[in-house]
C-alpha cells in the first residue's frame, strides 16, 4: 500500500487514534495536515511526520472550509480525509445532563463530521478521494450513560451511510470505523473499578491500540478498498459480538 503523491487531511491528528493515523499515512508517502486546537502536540507530530500543523476548532464551520484551503494550497490536492477529532463527554442519566453539556458534544462529536465532509468532498470530487469518519462501537450500540456520545456517534455512522450513496457514483469513498475502547488519552484517568469491566467487555481481553485502528483506517483509505463505501468497519476485539 503506497499514498505516495497523496495528500491527506487528519483532525484530532494531534493525539491518540489521529496521531496514529497522520503517522501511519505519512510512512506509506502521504504529506497530511494534522489538524487540531492542540497547537504544541499537532506541530510536533506534523513536522515529526514531514507534514503541516494546522489549527483548528473543528466545532466552527469556517475553520474546517480553512482547513481544506490550506491542504490544497500547501500541498496542492486532496486525497484522504479523517474526521476524527472527538471527546468523551458527559457520563449521566439523560435528566441529569445540561443541555450546554448534550449541545457541546454534538457540536465536537457530530457537526464536525457535517462541517468537514461539506467542504472536503468538493476537492475529493477532483482527485477520486475519500473519506473515513472515526464513529465508535457506541455507534453501534449503546451504554447507559453515554446518551450524548452515542447520540452522536449513531449520527457520524448515518451520516457516512447518506453521504457514501449520493457520492458513489460520484467516485468518492466514504466509510465509518468503530473502534472499541482503544488505550488514549481520551480514557486516561478512569479508576480501575471502570476500566476492569470495559477491557474484559473485549473477548479480546485488552484494548485496543491506536496503530489498530489507523491501519484500518489506512485499508478504508486506499484503492484496496475500490469497492467499500458506506461501509461501518468495527475495530473493536469481538466487543459487539457478545
Ligand atoms: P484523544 O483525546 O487522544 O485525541 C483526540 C484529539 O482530538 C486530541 O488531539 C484533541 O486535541 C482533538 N480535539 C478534541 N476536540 C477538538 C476540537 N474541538 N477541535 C479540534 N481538535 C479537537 O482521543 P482518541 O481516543 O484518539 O479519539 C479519537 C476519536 O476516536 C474520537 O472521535 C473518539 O470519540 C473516537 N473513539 C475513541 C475511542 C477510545 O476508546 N479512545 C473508542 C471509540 C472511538
Amino acid at each position: 500500500m503506497s499514498f505516495e503523491g497523496k495528500v491527506a487531511i487528519v483532525t484530532g491528528g494531534a493525539s491518540g487514534i489521529g496521531e496514529a493515523a497522520s503517522r501511519a499515512l505519512a510512512a506509506k508517502g502521504a504529506k497530511v495536515v494534522v489538524a487540531d486546537y492542540n497547537a504544541d502536540l499537532g506541530a510536533k507530530v506534523a513536522d515529526e511526520i514531514g507534514g503541516a500543523f494546522f489549527k483548528i476548532d473543528v466545532t466552527d464551520a469556517a475553520q474546517n472550509k480553512a482547513m481544506v484551503a490550506f491542504a490544497v494550497e500547501k500541498f496542492g490536492r486532496l486525497d484522504y480525509a479523517v474526521n476524527n477529532a472527538g471527546i468523551g463527554g458527559p457520563q449521566d442519566a439523560i435528566t441529569e445532563i445540561a443541555e450546554a453539556d448534550y449541545l457541546h458534544l454534538i457540536d465536537v462529536n457530530q457537526n464536525s463530521v457535517f462541517y468537514g465532509m461539506k467542504y472536503e468532498i468538493p476537492e475529493l470530487l477532483k482527485t477520486h478521494g475519500s473519506i473515513v469518519n472515526v464513529s465508535s462501537i457506541l455507534g453501534v450500540v449503546a451504554a447507559e450513560l453515554a446518551v450524548c456520545y452515542v447520540a452522536a456517534k449513531h449520527a457520524v455512522a448515518g451520516m457516512t451511510k447518506a453521504a457514501a450513496v449520493y457520492y458513489a457514483p460520484r467516485g468518492v469513498r466514504i466509510n465509518s470505523v468503530h473502534p472499541g475502547y482503544i488505550d488514549t488519552p481520551l480514557l486516561q484517568g478512569l479508576p480501575a473499578e471502570v476500566m476492569d469491566p470495559i477491557v474484559s467487555a473485549h473477548p479480546i481481553g485488552r484494548l485496543g491500540t491506536s496503530e489498530e485502528v489507523a491501519a484500518v483506517i489506512c485499508f478504508l483509505l486506499s484503492d484496496e478498498a475500490s469497492f467499500v463505501t458506506g461501509s461501518q468497519y468495527l475495530v473493536d476485539g469481538g466487543y459487539t459480538s457478545v
